[in-house]
């Protein structure tokens, strides 16, 4: 992503799949669903230049791989989810767990160091 001259960030996407465990695990068996894993498109990496942080470029940035996700799963093939692994880090303010709850990611599992698997179910979404 450029602003003006400026490359302020970018997002890298892959073909990926969900497992299905925890709370999302239930969910499925409550439906007689009981694969093991589920299409999704991931999120590789995401990030933004430190010197354009905190400015909305990655809430734009997911804005973007969403839109990729919807498109597929609406007409070329099944694709449940939009999943990513968030960088964790003890100082709040660097913590992509939190950017990403604010984008309406759920935990998949918790985790509190390295990095925490979290998705985007786009069938509600
Ligand atoms: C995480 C990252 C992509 C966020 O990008 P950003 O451009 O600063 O985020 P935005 O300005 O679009 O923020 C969107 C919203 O999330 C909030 N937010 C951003 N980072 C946050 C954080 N660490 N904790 C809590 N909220 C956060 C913003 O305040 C904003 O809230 P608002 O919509 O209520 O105003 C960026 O900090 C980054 O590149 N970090 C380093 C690399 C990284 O961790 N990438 C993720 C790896 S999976």
């Amino acid at each position: 992503m450029f602003y003006k001259t400026n490359l302020v960030g970018y997002v890298t996407l892959l073909c990926d799949s969900l497992r299905v465990e925890g709370d999302i695990k239930d969910y499925f068996k409550h439906k007689n669903i009981l694969y093991k894993t589920l299409p999704a498109i991931k999120i590789g990496r995401l990030a933004v230049d430190n010197n354009f942080q905190r400015q909305g470029f990655g809430k734009r940035l997911v804005h973007i791989a969403y839109a990729y996700a919807k498109e597929v799963s609406n007409n070329y093939c099944g694709c449940r989810f939009l999943i990513l692994d968030a960088k964790r880090n003890k100082d709040k303010e660097k913590d992509s767990l939190h950017f990403y709850k604010k984008m309406n990611f759920k935990v998949l599992k918790e985790r509190v160091k390295g990095t925490t698997p979290m998705y985007f179910d786009l069938m509600y979404n």
